[in-house]
């Protein structure tokens, strides 16, 4: 069965823009932040870290009324104040505090951020407070005056200023919680560093009152581009124009009541691809705003066990990546932050990314688009989320429907990942379910997908067998033959079988090496046994009939605090295929020359 993930044709879809592919996300975000009017808020924040919440709660544990959000200072000589901002340590934002300060490495908890600021507040415009991300719990302040919250530490969030923002001198202030705890997404045990802060770009945004919102451009069954716009503040006043200049297409339509309106453009664009990225700057106009986009059209599908790339056979070679920068500690964040980590993993051959284990910023789906990379993009629904609670499984929904706002316009987005390595259960099976189903309500036009660990095994062989599989288009499998159990030499035997009649990505494989270790390849650590385990691995690949991608696990060391081994982890996951100063193990030329060797036979 071809599952094409395609577009109805808006014209006979008379619910506005909730055709098969692009439904209005629930998650209300102003489309493409860091193009829109106004002032970056990067660079130099105060903070004071306060692991007692001092700062919000008084001796009793109530809530203050004049807390550290106030910004106080001391109105006397006799005047109480026992914090000061304008004299707090600075820390540059975005960041982590972890990487930022050696005293922080450990860190969870509350930590105040305070930056002022000049505005000109304009009658008519709009005003928006955006945020790339915080990890893990957010609270905002602008001027003293509650903002709003928001959980969830790898999407966006952001909230309208109102008359909170004053002519000329503002301050903001953000309180940052990183504390784990059961009931949240991800949960207390993850296998990587819980970096905590204002961890992506900060912006004040500057709109007209009657401005475009959010839109949505697809590639349409016969190959024309449809869409729709949603226009914030006066709506239905005017009418929204839509161009591709390079395709000299231009159309105009107005936005019903509910301030969306849908479109087609008689254009035939290009497809988007790996070996083409061809992206079309797109303009949406509406009163005084243009907003200019540049978007990738392409189609994906499965076939049987195919997975078809604009109605081709595709194989993704692939290797994941952890959103941690190339060449210094901590958080990637900006656009050379994306451009390092991704140009590495076109240098190793790759057409293909598994952003792990949640949403990476912007900029790196961005530049993925640029580069012309496939991209796996995950929700942190990993290991033993309370798959119980319905609290928890609103709070995945959140950050799905954020992820899917953000990023459905992104040609090299492909697959939607709902999980990782979660244990079987009926709860989980429901949970997931549920997700995939939304995922597909958002957005018809990609493949779902999810990372199982849960194969029925023996010495030779691997029986996918994940009642998940049923549900998911594209089943990815973590498999560490090699490392986790069985010997390196026994891995090139094993064999797979799946009944499920759908594309296979080994989405993890893979041994942990210190660069510069060498030895016998039977001695854990070596450069040796790593490369070892990725001979063997490869060559059982090569049996694995339903594979259609790989993306071993992993591009670069990264932090977690699971891996204390002194003098080789110093918590540090080694399994990446470089170090943490870009060293390259041996183990990174076995798989560029395995993609080599693929990518010359076309496949
Ligand atoms: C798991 C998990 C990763 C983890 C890796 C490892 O498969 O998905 O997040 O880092 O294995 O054990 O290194």
């Amino acid at each position: 069965m071809s599952w094409r993930r395609s577009f109805a044709l808006l014209l006979f879809a008379p619910v506005a823009a909730c055709a098969q592919g692009v439904a209005l996300p629930d998650a209300q975000l102003l489309q493409n932040p860091l193009a829109r009017d106004g002032i970056s808020l990067n660079g130099d924040w105060r903070v004071i870290v306060d692991p007692y919440e001092n700062g919000y709660y008084n001796h009793r544990y109530e809530p203050k009324g004049d807390g550290y959000f106030v910004a106080r200072r001391p109105a006397s000589p006799a005047d109480l104040v026992e914090y000061d901002f304008r004299t707090s340590p600075v820390v540059p934002v975005p960041g982590d505090w972890n990487s930022q300060d050696e005293r922080y490495f450990f860190y969870e908890g509350t930590v105040w951020y305070y930056r002022a600021f000049e505005a000109a507040a304009r009658d008519g415009r709009h005003y928006v407070l955006h945020f790339g991300a915080a990890n893990y719990a957010a609270q905002v302040w602008l001027n003293g005056r509650y903002l709003g919250a928001h959980e969830g530490g790898f999407t966006p969030f952001e909230f309208a200023a109102g008359d909170a923002l004053v002519d000329g001198e503002n301050f903001v202030v953000v309180k940052v919680d990183n504390r784990r705890e059961r009931d949240q997404v991800p949960t207390v045990n993850t296998d990587w560093w819980n970096y905590g802060g204002l961890t992506r770009d900060v912006r004040l945004i500057d709109v007209p009152a009657a401005h475009v919102a959010d839109y949505r451009f697809v590639l349409a069954d016969d190959g024309s581009v449809a869409g729709w716009v949603r226009v914030g503040g006066v709506a239905g006043a005017q009418a929204v124009s839509i161009s591709i200049p390079d395709l000299g297409a231009r159309t105009t339509v107005r936005p019903g009541a509910d301030g969306v309106a849908t479109f087609r453009l008689d254009a035939r664009p290009e497809r988007w691809s790996p070996a083409s990225p061809v992206l079309y700057d797109v303009i949406v106009g509406y009163g005084d705003e243009q907003v200019t986009d540049r978007i990738g059209f392409r189609t994906i599908e499965t076939r049987g066990e195919d997975i078809l790339l604009n109605g081709r056979p595709i194989f993704l070679r692939g290797i994941s990546i952890h959103e941690e920068a190339l060449g210094r500690e901590g958080r990637a964040w900006s656009e050379a932050d994306a451009r390092a980590l991704l140009e590495a993993a076109i240098e190793l051959g790759c057409n293909f990314v598994r952003l792990a284990h949640y949403p990476h910023n912007e900029h790196m789906l961005r530049m993925a688009d640029e580069l012309g990379l496939l991209v796996w993009a995950e929700i942190p629904v990993y290991w033993t989320i309370d798959f119980n609670s319905d609290a928890v499984y609103r709070k995945a929904e959140r950050q799905l429907d954020e992820m899917i706002a953000r990023d459905a316009n992104r040609a090299s987005i492909v697959l939607w990942s709902m999980a990782n390595e979660t244990p079987i259960s009926d709860a989980r099976f429901d949970f997931i379910g549920r997700l995939a189903a939304h995922a597909r309500e958002l957005d018809g036009t990609r493949l779902v997908t999810a990372a199982l660990d849960t194969q029925t095994a023996d010495r030779f062989q691997r029986i996918i067998d994940d009642p998940l599989s049923a549900v998911i288009d594209v089943i990815g499998i973590n498999s560490y033959c090699g490392w986790y159990g069985d010997l390196p030499a026994d891995c090139a035997a094993l064999r797979w079988h799946s009944d499920y009649g759908k594309p296979v990505i080994l989405s993890e494989m893979g041994a942990g090496a210190l660069a510069g270790r060498h030895g016998d390849a039977a001695a854990r650590w070596t450069e040796e046994y790593q490369a070892d385990v990725y001979r063997h691995n490869l060559a059982m690949v090569d049996h694995m009939t339903a594979l259609r991608g790989l993306s071993p696990w992993i591009l670069k060391d990264f932090r977690s605090p699971r891996r204390p081994l002194p003098g080789i982890q110093d918590y540090w996951n080694r399994k990446g295929l470089v170090d943490e100063s870009g060293t390259r193990k041996a183990a990174w030329f076995v798989l560029r020359d395995y993609y080599r060797a693929r990518a010359g036979d076309g496949s």
